[in-house]
């Protein structure tokens, strides 16, 4: 079963190779569908301070009866904390609204706040944030540190100056969206690349061409989007709050052809992500 197997990341440290989502699940209902996810073999959930939902996830982890050691919990540091004191604070807040002891993996959010993204030069708050995660990695109080959204200058630029390399980076692709040159950048520096919206955040279930490539495999289009993500080496986070949907996702017992594979390499992009592009992940920028 896929859920249990795991990629080793650049310090050691397992990390399941299926992470569940949770953006855009309130912190009320985040409760029922982290454990809805761990109930049906999920060990791996994303959070972040930004989704107002650590609280719930951390009550689902700490009463869900499985062992601690079992579990690997992600959030992030918030986009907008570039300076080392507000993203020690926010690290400690992080670990109190969670009631844990530990996260397991915690990564900077975005190289920018989310209102200049991709536009202004973060560079020296990057770093700043970054020593941050460094000291509370060494402190113990994080098993693994890293990266969000940073495109190749803001990796090189944290490589250029931490003590501790990034362990990944999370960044935006799914099928006919996929950052080719960045994963192989990347992956060449040791660092694991997690896929986010590898459903497209939804979108790439209205297409009917993967319709049809899904019904030769006998899936649906989501397992066939979170299978070409593994088929490419990055561990994808699909989110879902429809208990179905949840299971579904966590069946992949099949492998893409290599034609298959480098058809949806090459699919066609999507036009644009309808409601959801006011969000500045999904606006090209
Ligand atoms: N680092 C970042 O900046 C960043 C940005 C975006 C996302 N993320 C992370 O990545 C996770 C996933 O991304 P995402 O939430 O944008 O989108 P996604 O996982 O690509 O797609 C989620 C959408 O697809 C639907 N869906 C999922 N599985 C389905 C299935 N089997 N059948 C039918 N519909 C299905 C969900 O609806 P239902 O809920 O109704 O199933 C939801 O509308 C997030 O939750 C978050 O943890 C990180």
């Amino acid at each position: 079963m896929i859920l249990q197997e795991t990629y080793p990341l650049n310090n050691g440290v397992k990390i399941p190779k299926v992470g569940f989502g949770t953006w855009m699940i309130d912190d009320e209902n985040v409760v029922q569908a982290v454990k809805d996810a761990l109930a049906l073999g999920y060990r791996h959930i994303d959070t972040a301070q930004a989704y107002e939902n650590e609280r719930g996830v951390g009550e689902a982890i700490r009463t869900a009866g499985i062992d601690r050691s079992e579990l690997f919990v992600t959030t992030k540091v918030a986009a907008e904390h570039k300076t080392y004191e507000a993203a020690a604070q926010s690290i400690d807040e992080s670990l109190e609204k969670l009631g844990l002891d530990t996260i397991d993996l915690m990564i900077i959010h975005a190289p920018q706040p989310w209102a200049e993204f991709r536009e202004a030069n973060y560079d020296a708050g990057n770093v700043e944030a970054w020593r941050a995660l460094e000291d509370a990695y060494q402190a113990g109080k994080i098993r693994a540190i890293g990266l969000s959204n940073f495109n190749q200058h803001d990796v090189e630029n944290i490589l250029a100056h931490a003590t501790i390399k990034p362990a990944v980076n999370q960044v935006l692709a799914h099928i006919s969206n996929t950052p080719f040159d960045l994963i192989d950048y990347c992956q060449q520096q040791n660092l694991l690349i997690e896929a986010y919206s590898p459903v497209g955040h939804g979108e790439l279930l209205k297409n009917a061409e993967l319709k049809k490539m899904a019904e030769k495999y006998h899936v649906s289009v989501p397992q066939l989007a979170i299978r070409y993500c593994l088929a490419l080496g990055l561990l994808p986070l699909p989110k879902s709050a429809n208990k179905a949907h949840i299971k579904a996702n966590s069946e992949l017992d099949f492998e893409l052809t290599a034609e298959d594979l480098e058809q949806l390499k090459k699919f066609k992009p999507i036009a644009d992500y309808g409601d959801s592009s006011q969000f500045p992940v999904y606006n090209k920028k």
